[in-house]
């Protein structure tokens, strides 16, 4: 087995796991805060929202997002590929599925990170046709400079206004990096040709 230390190839920090958590609880507040009202809520039947986490990016902040909502929700995981970075830009595949029915519920789609948004267009409109009373999306990290399709996003950790690509915290490079603590860039060296 090989053991690499992945630290080693991060060149920069983008946000610490310190800054992570206090914008997580941040977040987790105002969503738990608007998910209470009832202008925000559409559920006729006033069940908690559910809060969908798309892996497999979103799995630590989805993590960290739940433990900062006091109020009741439930979740489900949903997880789809993407190959926007390569030759066939903008195709999403379902791997799997949501287990539970959403029609009537207020559902919220936890992100890792929007870059040319087809992931989240290929969800929304996958969720819409199932009738749900309503959609927000929250996502850790926005990327508009590289969007290709429109998206709403309701609630943003942080936003980023450069190209870089970043891993750690869920987030990978060929599916590494995901455990690192916090988020940063890859070394030039570590990144193949
Ligand atoms: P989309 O381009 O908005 O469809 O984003 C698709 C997915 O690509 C995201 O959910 C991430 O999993 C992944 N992705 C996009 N940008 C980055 C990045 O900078 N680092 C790691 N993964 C990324």
């Amino acid at each position: 087995m090989s053991s690499k230390l992945i630290e080693s190839d991060i060149e920069s920090v983008l946000f610490s796991a310190e800054e992570i958590e206090a914008r997580t609880r941040e977040l987790g507040a105002r969503i738990s805060a608007d998910y209470s009202d009832a202008r925000i809520t559409r559920d006729v039947a006033g069940r908690p929202p559910i809060v969908v986490c798309v892996l497999r990016g979103a799995l630590l902040f989805m993590a960290d997002l739940a433990r900062s909502i006091p109020t009741q929700m439930e979740y489900d995981f949903i997880c789809v590929a993407s190959y926007g970075n390569g030759t066939s830009p903008g195709v999403v595949r379902l791997i799997k599925d949501l287990e539970g029915p959403i029609r009537g519920r207020d559902v919220l789609i936890v992100e890792d990170i929007v870059d040319t948004g087809h992931t989240l267009s290929y969800l929304r409109r996958g969720f819409d046709a199932r009738d749900p009373a309503s959609i927000r999306v929250c996502t850790l990290l926005d990327k508009p400079p590289r969007r290709e399709v429109e998206v709403s996003v309701d609630y943003v950790g942080f936003t980023l206004t450069s190209n870089e690509f970043v891993v750690g915290y869920g987030m990978d490079y060929r599916g590494l990096y995901r455990n690192l603590p916090y988020i940063g860039v890859l070394r030039p060296e570590a990144i193949d040709a």
